[in-house]
């Protein structure tokens, strides 16, 4: 009778760590490996950045490669159908050119996607 009962524990056991495990393998993992838990949006998190980091080529007035990141849209469409957050995370050919951004920038932008590019 006793042993029953602690196999049938064991198998709870086994069954809540593997539903365990599994929750924690989906999860998105920004390619930073920086957590963010709280909801990312353009005008908190990420004009900010543009603004410090990127007008100075990006803006309307002599745009590099063509590219103007000066509004909402702007951003949102080279993040979604462009390169944004790709060139912000390459190492051999960064954006901005003299060097990446933090990581816990970067992170933001990873999460900004995630949330679904929020204004
Ligand atoms: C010092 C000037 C300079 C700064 C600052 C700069 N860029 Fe660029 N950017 C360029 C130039 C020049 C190119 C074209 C050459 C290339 O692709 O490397 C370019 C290309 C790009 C491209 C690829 C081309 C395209 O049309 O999609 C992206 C995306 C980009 N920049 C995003 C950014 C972001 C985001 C920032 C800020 C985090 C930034 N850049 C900061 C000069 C700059």
């Amino acid at each position: 009778m006793l042993m029953l009962k602690i196999k049938r524990m064991r198998k709870i056991f086994y069954l809540a760590t593997v539903l365990l495990g599994f929750s924690c393998t989906t999860a998105e993992i920004p390619l930073t490996g920086v957590p963010i838990d709280r909801t990312v949006t353009y005008q908190r998190d990420i004009q900010p950045i543009i603004f410090n980091n990127c007008l100075t080529c990006h803006s309307s007035i002599n745009p590099a490669n063509g590219l103007i990141l000066e509004s909402y849209v702007q951003v949102k469409n080279s993040a979604q159908n462009g390169n944004l957050i790709t060139r912000i995370n390459d190492g051999a050919n960064p954006m901005p050119q003299n060097g990446l951004l933090t990581a816990a920038n970067r992170a933001l932008f990873d999460k900004w996607k995630v949330d679904g590019y929020i204004e």
